[in-house]
């Protein structure tokens, strides 16, 4: 009956429904995600999970912070090589944004390029995709912006672009890669490889290996915000899962280790504690860790064999003065 009189009540009713039942799955997949990581020895927490609109806010203010050198450095190259980097890239390009949050590095780089035709920004924080995609159409009049929500680590499909552009540019910007284990990473770029397609080309930004007290100062800052950021996926978990983290009871710990290259971040309990997941329990001893993210930093050798291995050609890679930071251009032959 419902159907009858009211035909676009009871459609509206079965896309919130389906709004729902992806959400619900989301949901789940973010528990089996949780579970199967505090299961493993020694523990782990998914780092995708960070991004929350809370978690993406403190991360905004991570990347402002004096000690993160990160963010500021890769905008400084941009600054000053974005020009060069138009010139290699190309004229009429369809650029596909991964992770690009709040879109700044982004923007910078489409005010450089030479009448770019469609901009595809893919990003899991729908808060933040929506809000920057309105931003970018009000800044870009002339760009086709076609926003995916989608976790990039998954298989996703693209939107057909409404314009046939010359090449398809991936930028992957903030050294996202860094958080990739050298295996994963390597993988990774080989579905880069695809996903670019036959003369294609990947700009990516990658931090570069450097003096370890840099380094650890850049993820211990004084203020605490990667403390709060770190310990949120907790109150994330508790939020959205039911647990019971007391968030009062762990301690965020970053440390770099020289002999793999990467920073290792951790959530460290402080004492001996039980914490509920649903129905599950785990116990937690005194100053266990539990590991949520590592950061690798790359040498610029090292990183050009990793993506010549994964079937990328160097193109050109920018830095700093201080060789802090790198932005590579590779093309797919
Ligand atoms: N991709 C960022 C990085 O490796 C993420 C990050 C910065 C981060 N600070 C953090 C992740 C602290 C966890 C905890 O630099």
């Amino acid at each position: 009956m419902a159907i009858h009189g009211d035909p676009f009540g009871a459609r509206s009713l079965v896309k919130e429904q389906i709004t729902s039942a992806v959400a619900a799955a989301a949901i789940e997949n973010f528990r089996e995600e949780v579970l199967a990581g505090l299961s493993k020895s020694p523990r782990q927490l998914p780092c995708k999970f960070f991004y929350d609109e809370r978690g993406a806010q403190l991360f905004q203010q991570i990347c402002d912070l004096p000690e993160y050198y990160i963010t500021r450095t890769e905008i400084e190259i941009l600054r000053l090589h974005g020009a060069d980097m138009a010139k290699a890239l190309g004229p009429q390009i369809e650029l596909i944004g991964l992770g690009t949050g709040a879109g700044t590095k982004a923007r910078i780089l489409l005010e450089e390029l030479r009448d770019p035709l469609v901009y595809v920004p893919i990003d899991i924080s729908k808060e933040q995709l929506e809000k920057s995609s309105a931003r970018f159409r009000e800044m870009f009049p002339g760009l086709q912006i076609l926003p995916v929500c989608a976790d990039y680590l998954e298989p996703f499909e693209l939107p057909l672009p409404r314009r046939l552009s010359s090449r398809s540019v991936i930028y992957f910007p903030g050294s996202t890669i860094g958080n990739f284990e050298p295996e994963a990473a390597s993988e990774f770029l080989a579905r880069l490889v695809e996903l670019a397609g036959d003369g294609g080309g990947l700009l990516i930004g990658v931090d570069l290996q450097k003096d370890r007290h840099v380094l650890e100062r850049a993820y211990n800052d004084s203020a605490g915000v990667t403390a709060q950021f770190n310990k949120n996926l907790l109150a994330r978990i508790n939020r959205e899962l039911g647990a019971d983290f007391n968030l009062n009871r762990w301690r965020h710990h970053a440390i770099y280790n020289s002999t793999e290259g990467r920073i290792e971040i951790y959530l460290i309990s402080d004492n001996e504690q039980a914490v509920h997941i649903g129905a599950r329990e785990f116990q937690f001893r005194a100053g266990e860790e539990v590991l949520t993210e590592y950061s690798y930093k790359h040498t610029v050798p090292g990183f050009i064999e990793l993506a010549r291995d994964a079937g990328f050609q160097f193109v050109q890679v920018w830095t700093d003065d201080a060789r802090w930071f790198g932005v590579f251009y590779f093309t797919v032959p």
